[in-house]
């Protein structure tokens, strides 16, 4: 999950400072660590420091390096949260795997995946910060494809060849030859089993919360709105002609009750939360001309993706990102690409007519867009069938379903960070974990999913639908498959915690999974924009020869290699 904050404050190889306040975003440090991350940063390592959040798991007979205790900052948590257990199964027999429907090819688009698994993009954090694919990012993949699922989508990847941190990116040609080294990796480390796909993102500039001092003598711009409402609260004519600096130097020091009145509600959001680009900012050229921009670029980009060989591309739609900005009830835009949802649906519809001229028939184009934004005044899930309906009448290969992931609700952020979208109860539907309500974590948002399949099937259209969301067992799998609720399953975190889990389960060793606990020591790494590991493996086998390490050789970057 990522968020392009400011032009060079996402970090990952940058300044020991710039680290260091990276890190405060999401972690309380101790002496050790910022010692140790002192040493790293200096050192040009590629990830700035690192903690773990405490491990709750008997996993392992490997060996085990100790873990620190770092406090993750505020998320956002059910009021009397009930913890839920990772549910017991029984996993399949060889036999029964093969026999099942999850295990059975199925075709997405002109092509054909072996198998109806599925592992959703999800950012690592490893690409270089002018976002070239790195050895990094090959073994991440080649990891997972060892894994032998299905589909592996690759991370969110900039369309756009603008700095965007160590964020991967096919905005440029010169991208595709990095790109094309990932595809034959997967390629070779899958025999051919795997198709891969990559996710296209686009997304809008979000700034670091400023100081107040600072907003008022930089950032706010004086209009002539302000004079007299400033007039009105404090009963005071004499600020109707008022100079700007006095004024600026009276508000930075007015309580909070005096601004609340005299600042319009996205000038309070700049103070409060940083400044954030939306696509209702009609005032800002290049916003308002997203419509005529957006659909080369990503015809470009896909274009790109084909020429390195990929399968497939996923167009992102989803979270707080440009797109799924287009599809929001929240979007008013009054440029007829705003308002009623035929046309919100209309850029992002756009947008798909000119990839797929740009890529041909026969490529694979799918979409990962929300079941539900869960944000006030946002999409509902009948938003979503009406989209995911046009998204199958449009041609469009696969629909893959998530769930929230928004700016709206999310915390605010310190002075000095960005608002991220993941720390709100949006953010919670996006990537659940164990502490929930009643429901709890697990296969929380298939109901999104089966509403769309039902809807894009009962208009005659046999699109694809993958359902993620909390799926840890084979037996949740198969079921979602047995009761028609999704063509194919996404596991995200329990990929990541085992990307073997594919393999091992077809294999009739599923008690062999190592299993995800849904408690987002990845979200948080991810949060912080730095490597991206797993609690259950990256302390363990430390010294096992060849082992890449990040934070001064106390994580490993990838999980450790079973064997078959
Ligand atoms: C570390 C991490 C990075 C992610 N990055 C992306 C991303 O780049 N694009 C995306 O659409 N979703 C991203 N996600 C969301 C996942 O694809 C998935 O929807 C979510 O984790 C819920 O599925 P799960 O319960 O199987 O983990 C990310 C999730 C994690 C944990
Ligand atoms: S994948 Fe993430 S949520 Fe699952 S066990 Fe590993 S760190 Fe925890």
């Amino acid at each position: 999950m990522l968020v392009q904050i400011e032009v060079g404050t996402v970090v990952l190889c940058g300044t020991l400072r710039a680290a260091l306040r990276s890190l405060r975003f999401f972690f309380v440090l101790t002496a050790k660590d910022a010692k140790a991350l002192a040493k790293n940063a200096k050192a040009n390592c590629p990830s700035a420091s690192s903690r773990g959040l405490g491990s709750q798991v008997a996993w392992s007979g490997l060996k085990r390096a100790p873990r620190d205790k770092v406090r993750q900052i505020e998320m956002w948590k059910f009021k009397n949260p009930i913890r839920h257990a990772i549910p017991e199964t029984r996993w399949p027999t060889a036999a029964e795997a093969s026999l099942s429907l999850l295990y059975q090819p199925i075709r997405i688009g002109r092509l054909e995946a072996g198998s109806r698994t599925w592992v959703p993009a999800m950012v690592p954090w490893r690409a270089t910060a002018d976002g070239l694919v790195t050895p990094e990012v090959l073994d991440w993949y080649r990891r997972f494809a060892k894994g032998r699922p299905g589909v592996l989508v690759v991370e969110a990847t900039g369309v756009r060849d603008i700095p965007s941190g160590p964020l991967l990116r096919i905005g440029h040609d010169r991208f595709i030859p990095g790109l094309k080294e990932l595809v034959e990796t997967v390629r070779e480390a899958s025999d051919g089993e795997t198709r891969l796909f990559i996710q296209l993102i686009d997304f809008l500039t979000v700034k670091r919360r400023p100081e107040k001092q600072k907003y008022f003598e930089r950032f706010l711009e004086i209009s002539g709105r302000h004079r007299p409402a400033l007039a009105e609260v404090t009963s005071d004519l004499q600020w109707v002609d008022a100079p700007d600096e006095r004024l600026r130097a009276f508000l930075a020091q007015a309580p909070d009750e005096v601004v609340d009145q005299v600042l319009s509600e996205r000038e309070l959001e700049a103070l409060r939360f940083g400044f954030r680009e939306s696509v209702n900012d009609m005032h800002l050229a290049h916003v308002r001309e997203l419509p005529q921009v957006l659909p080369q670029i990503f015809a470009d980009a896909a274009g790109r993706a084909r020429d390195a060989g990929f399968d497939g591309v996923e167009l992102h739609y989803a979270h707080a990102y440009t797109m799924a900005g287009f599809l929001s009830a929240l979007n008013h835009r009054a440029d007829g690409y705003g308002g009623a949802k035929e046309n919100r649906v209309r850029l992002p519809l756009e947008v798909y007519r000119i990839v797929r001229e740009r890529v041909g028939d026969d490529y694979t184009v799918g979409v990962r867009f929300l079941g539900d934004e869960v944000i006030d005044g946002g999409n509902r899930v009948e938003d979503a069938i009406y989209f995911g309906v046009e998204f199958a009448r449009a041609g469009f290969s696969f629909l893959s379903l998530s769930k929230g992931g928004k700016f709206e609700d999310a915390h605010q952020p310190k002075v000095g960070q960005a608002v991220y979208p993941y720390t709100g109860r949006s953010g919670y539907e996006c990537m659940p974990t164990v502490l929930s309500d009643a429901t709890g974590p697990f296969l929380r948002s298939v109901p999104l999913a089966e509403a769309v399949k039902r809807a894009v099937n009962e208009s005659g259209f046999t699109t694809p639908v993958v359902a993620t969301g909390g799926i840890s067992t084979f037996e949740q799998a198969e079921s979602i498959l047995q009761h028609n609720q999704a063509d194919i399953v996404g596991l995200a975190r329990q990929a990541l915690a085992d990307p073997d889990w594919f393999i091992k389960v077809r294999l009739g060793r599923g008690d062999e999974v190592r299993r995800c606990t849904y408690t987002n020591y990845c979200e948080a790494l991810d949060q912080a924009h730095r490597p991206v590991t797993c609690k259950l493996w990256d302390r363990v086998e430390l010294d096992e020869p060849g082992v890449s390490t990040v934070d001064g050789g106390r994580r490993r970057l990838l999980a450790p290699d079973w064997e078959a």
